[in-house]
């Protein structure tokens, strides 16, 4: 099976009422702790490169990386850009093998949307690539961009139709309330999500797949596992992972996750230096970090997403 474009994914998806996991990828041990996972459930999956994973690992070794989880468990894979931030960056990747790229312009002007959006999809689909665009703006921080509570905005449905029929993208991310990061809600308030958002723009665009950024949920055992082996992350809150769950029973088709591989890698490493202080070979504490990516990817895919046996 090469490596795949999300078109046939994300209608199977939209179809069958659950959403497939779109898991951000930095070295080795991430993309084989995500790619076990999702080879023994059978499960679709996304592994998304943002511009600082490349800028980190390089475009030819995630390249190659991806390609060998694709030989060795066999699934579907697509490869894609998160958060690609000019038609530059794009172009690169979709040159360089990628089979999806995001071009999130949402922080510009409507029209400057529309413009790059739809310079990037026209080059991107003359090779074969699907375009992901995002209209609203999440709040956290994602590459250098760091966008406060006040300056984000939720999606406007009345602006959907006009916006994907203009860019001809194949996918739309909205902002309802998700943001990126581990500090999502305040500590105190209600986490809340706006379905009614969501529904309205599935209302206006039958059929079309929307994805979700910012939805890692934050588990508390694993800020409780870094704070009690010398971290320090008060008020670290997640989205609730029964609403991401609805979410995927809607219209979302892509659920985007990363801080939860991040805390379940940082939480796994600091607990083992605190059991074993006198060990410095990488490989004994990235084993049981990866393992513990191979565990949080197998309970998004079964409890959160419910694409397991959909490849
Ligand atoms: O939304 C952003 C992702 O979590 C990627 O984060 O830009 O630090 O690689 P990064
Ligand atoms: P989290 O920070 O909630 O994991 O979001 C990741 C994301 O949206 C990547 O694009
Ligand atoms: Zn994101």
């Amino acid at each position: 099976m090469p490596i795949v474009t999300t078109k046939e994914m994300f209608a199977k998806a939209y179809n069958g009422g659950y959403a497939i996991g779109a898991f951000n990828v930095n070295n080795m041990e991430i993309v084989q702790g995500i790619t076990e996972a999702a080879a023994e459930l059978r499960a679709p999956v996304i592994l998304q490169v943002s511009k600082g994973a490349r800028a980190y690992a390089n475009h030819t070794y995630l390249m190659k990386l991806v390609e060998a989880a694709e030989i060795e468990t066999g699934l579907p894979i697509v490869l894609h850009l998160d958060h690609g931030d000019s038609f530059e960056l794009c172009k690169s990747c979709v040159d360089g093998g990628f089979t999806s790229v995001m071009i999130d312009a949402s922080s510009r002007s409507f029209e400057d949307n529309i413009a790059v959006t739809r310079q990037v999809v026209e080059y991107a689909h003359d090779h074969g690539v699907v375009v992901e665009a995002e209209l609203g703006t999440l709040a956290g921080v994602e590459d250098e961009v760091n966008v406060s509570a006040e300056d984000s905005s939720y999606t406007r449905p009345e602006d959907v139709e006009e916006f994907v029929t203009r860019t001809g993208c194949d996918s739309l991310a909205i902002a309802i309330g998700t943001s990126h990061g581990a500090y999502k809600f305040k500590p105190g308030t209600k986490p809340q999500l706006r379905f009614d958002i969501l529904d309205e723009v599935a209302r206006r665009l039958p059929g079309f797949p929307i994805v979700l950024h910012g939805s890692s949920s934050v588990p508390q055992e694993f800020v409780e596992a870094i704070n009690a082996h010398g971290g320090n992350m008060p008020g670290a809150i997640g989205v609730p992972e029964d609403m991401l769950r609805e979410a995927a029973r809607r219209a979302v088709c892509k659920i985007n996750i990363d801080s939860d591989l991040r805390l379940a890698m940082t939480a796994t490493i600091r607990e083992y230096f605190d059991e074993h202080p006198a060990d410095f070979d990488p490989r004994a504490y990235l084993k049981p970090a990866r393992a513990a990516i191979k565990a949080m990817v197998r309970h998004k895919i079964i409890d959160v997403l419910g694409c397991d046996g959909k490849a």
